[in-house]
């Protein structure tokens, strides 16, 4: 299974569409905050089924300026897991506020109610629960707990909990179109996404300068825009997403119909979820197979060093196997890879 990749998708019999719309981007003269972004922000605010996104210039900026525009402010803490990309944590810290790390349930690499209870005290002003590889986290019951949601989609464009799309569920939601997501452009890229007529205002503020008009500034903002070419990009592909992702779980559907459930831990959706397997990653303890995610979670990362006791966080660093997942893969590597797990190596 050494040669097939790790990331299975192309966007090979997409570019002459995607170049095409380059091209007509470049020659329009119209690079920031264009049409073209006006445009992707209408139609992926439709797709998602929320009021409002505002494309920003990358996941980590999107988090940032969701929580600032939620109103979290410095002192404030902010509940998340610690198995994540190191981004989550950085994005609040950025914001002035406190990560406070909360576990997962190893099983479904996502926060749970009661680990996010766990971690809350009068002082927690959002709670951020990462929708990881691909699942969904179980927003609904973790809005019963009172701080406000802030969805960490960077890794599920187009997952659903209870035929509700991930970016639609909590308070205000956050993407990331880096290429290896499930919904790529061709370099960075994010965006925000919320109900809130209000929060959507504030962002659009804070991603320009904190101005409204480029003259008068009333906030210290960013300089953080998702650019006319990213958006052609992804006006081009997100009429795909929703059959990547069936592909993608087609493979998923495939590993277990082909027995990988004999050899490792397979992923568990949560309850409700509809999962997109941004990534396939099963657990293992003694197998040496595919790549391990997040082997040291944020909470041990020298810029933190946080001494939270997170158990299935523990888990699931330790014991964790990305296996290759994407649009592309054929039924004979998948049984490649089943056989590779079944003969204990790669
Ligand atoms: C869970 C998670 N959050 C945030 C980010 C940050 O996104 P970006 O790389 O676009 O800044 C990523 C990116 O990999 C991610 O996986």
């Amino acid at each position: 299974m050494s040669d097939i990749p790790l990331f299975n998708s192309s966007l090979a019999p997409y570019m002459a569409a995607i170049e095409e719309r380059l091209v007509r981007v470049a020659r329009s003269g119209r690079y920031i905050l264009g049409p073209e972004v006006e445009a992707f922000e209408r139609e992926f605010a439709a797709y998602l089924g929320a009021r409002h996104c505002v494309g920003v210039a990358n996941g980590t900026d999107a988090l940032t300026i969701a929580l600032r525009a939620l109103g979290v402010r410095p002192g404030d803490e902010v509940v998340m897991p610690s198995f994540t990309f190191y981004a989550t944590a950085e994005a609040a810290l950025a914001a002035g506020a406190k990560p406070v790390f909360c576990d997962i349930d190893p099983d479904t690499f996502c926060v749970t109610a009661e680990t996010v209870r766990a971690a809350l005290t009068p002082r927690t002003k959002a709670i951020v629960p990462v929708h990881l590889f691909g699942n969904v986290a179980p927003v609904e019951e973790l809005r019963e707990l009172g701080p406000p949601v802030v969805e960490d989609a960077a890794q599920a464009a187009g997952a659903q909990l209870n035929g509700t799309r991930a970016g639609a569920l909590g308070d205000v939601a956050t993407f990331s179109f880096y290429p290896a997501k499930n919904l790529p452009c061709l370099g960075d890229g994010g965006a925000i996404t919320t109900d809130d007529d209000d929060l959507a205002e504030r962002a659009r503020l804070l991603r320009f300068h904190g101005s409204k008009d480029k003259r008068t500034f009333t906030d210290v903002g960013y300089n953080s825009r998702l650019d006319e070419m990213q958006a052609a990009v992804l006006r081009a592909l997100l009429p795909e997403l929703d059959g990547w992702n069936e592909r993608r779980r087609a493979a998923a559907a495939g590993y277990e119909r082909l027995g990988l459930g004999e050899y490792v831990r397979l992923p568990r959706e949560v309850g409700g979820a509809t999962h997109v397997y941004h990534l396939y990653v099963v657990r293992s303890d003694g197998l040496a197979l595919g790549r391990g995610y997040y082997r040291v979670p944020v909470h041990r990362q020298p810029a933190i060093g946080s001494d939270a006791d997170l158990p299935g966080t523990e888990e699931a660093a330790r014991t964790n196997h990305a296996l290759p997942m994407g649009t592309d893969l054929t039924e004979a590597q998948l049984r490649e890879v089943v056989a590779a797990c079944a003969s204990g190596s790669t």
